[in-house]
């Protein structure tokens, strides 16, 4: 008892100087001693109560309590700013540019401290630029989990159209809270500032906002990893581009890539497509990632759910991509469904509109270029 006694007035001492660390344990102590010492765990828990967090970052809070702290004056305006990204990362299909620069940047922060002995800095701040859906988010993901780190997102376009008025000051207390603790932080929407500088009432707090930014970019320790994702570099500020040490792009899937997605998405009912897949992916060129990884676990959906063959999946969705198709491409695409599969010259006709003649001229020469 007198143990339990001598805690619990550590953790009010702890608490008392305001550090967000020992909120955190107390927090873990009360979830600790609640069933087997509750009088401890309640005791920590006033104390908790009673002392308010000066940390931006609490917990993660709930849709519901993100609207409610998002009040511009409510205890802790800045804490739902902060996200703690909780899915599981696995590796994005990356071309070998960018999966080289990746691990680059990877070996730089696992070597951070031999660079510093040398008197090299570690790669502190990088931006993903790209299209929607080709990877920028599960890349700092993917990055955070392999440096052991957890990922804080702070989302600009909220912060942006929540509290104009309070939002340096939050926003400074977001970023001060995030370069203390280990973490991989991610400014998602970056862009998000520029996008509302035509908005005049808004001139003075976004040149605030901007400012915050540049400075916090400019003093990011290096023991901290600071990520920023766009897909519109146009409307990226200048001054705020060149702060970062890495640009990376992030292009759309190349026929290579493409190929990666397709099996990693079919993942076990690859082989229920084989004869589709060389179609699918010359079809998906020009696509995102998510695109792609969406409607083939539509396909597997339907399969599953046997509510559909795969040749009627890929037949429905290769008719409506025709749509989009120039006649060269619709040319194209006869000639592939010619070669690569069984389907009648018919259907090949109906699907894309060439005529069968023009269809069977194509599956004769690929008879004669396969020697047959
Ligand atoms: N390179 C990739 N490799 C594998 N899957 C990918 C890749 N890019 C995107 N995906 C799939 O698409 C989903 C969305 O991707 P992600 O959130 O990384 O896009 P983003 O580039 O951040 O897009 P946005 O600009 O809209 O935020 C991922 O969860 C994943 O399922
Ligand atoms: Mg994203």
């Amino acid at each position: 008892m007198e143990t339990h006694a001598d805690l619990a007035q550590a953790i009010k001492l702890g608490l008392r100087s305001g550090a967000d660390d020992i909120r955190l344990f107390a927090a873990k102590l009360v979830r600790k001693y609640r069933q087997h010492s509750p009088d401890l765990a309640k005791q920590i828990d006033e104390y908790l109560r009673s002392t308010p967090a000066s940390s931006p970052l609490r917990r993660k809070p709930s849709p519901a309590e993100t609207m409610q702290d998002a009040s511009p004056d409510g205890p802790e305006a800045g804490l739902a700013l902060l996200r703690i990204d909780t899915q599981g990362a696995s590796k994005p299909v990356l071309s070998s540019d960018l999966d080289a620069s990746i691990q680059q940047l990877l070996t730089e922060r696992r070597q951070a401290a031999k660079l510093q002995r040398l008197g090299l800095e570690p790669i502190r701040s990088a931006i993903f630029v790209g299209p929607p859906g080709v990877g920028k988010t599960m890349s700092a993901r993917w990055i955070a989990a392999e440096l052991g780190l957890p990922l804080y997102v702070l989302d600009l376009t909220a912060i942006m159209s929540s509290f104009l008025g309070k939002t340096g000051t939050n926003l400074r207390a977001v970023l001060d809270y995030a370069k203390k603790v280990p973490c991989v932080l991610l400014l998602d929407e970056v862009d998000a500032i520029a996008k509302r500088r035509g908005d005049l009432s808004d001139v003075g707090e976004l040149k605030r906002l901007v400012t915050v930014i540049l400075q916090e970019i400019d003093a990011w320790p290096s023991t901290g990893l600071l990520l920023a994702a766009t897909n519109h570099p146009e409307l990226i500020d200048p001054a705020l581009w060149r702060r970062f040490d890495l640009t990376l792009e992030f292009p759309k899937p190349s026929k290579g890539e493409i190929a990666g997605i397709v099996q990693r998405s079919l993942s076990d009912d690859a082989t229920k497509f084989e004869p589709w897949r060389e179609i699918l992916s010359s079809l998906f060129l020009g696509t995102s990632f998510s695109d792609i990884d969406r409607t083939l676990r539509q396909f597997r959906k339907a399969v599953s759910l046997k509510t559909a063959t795969p040749s009627q999946l890929v037949e429905d969705y290769v008719r409506r991509q025709t749509i989009n198709l120039d006649k060269a491409g619709c040319l194209d695409l006869a000639r592939q469904l010619a070669i690569s599969t069984d389907l009648s010259h018919h259907k090949i006709h109906d699907i894309t509109g060439v005529s069968r003649d023009t269809i069977r001229k194509y599956k004769r020469e690929d008879e004669a270029g396969n020697g047959n």
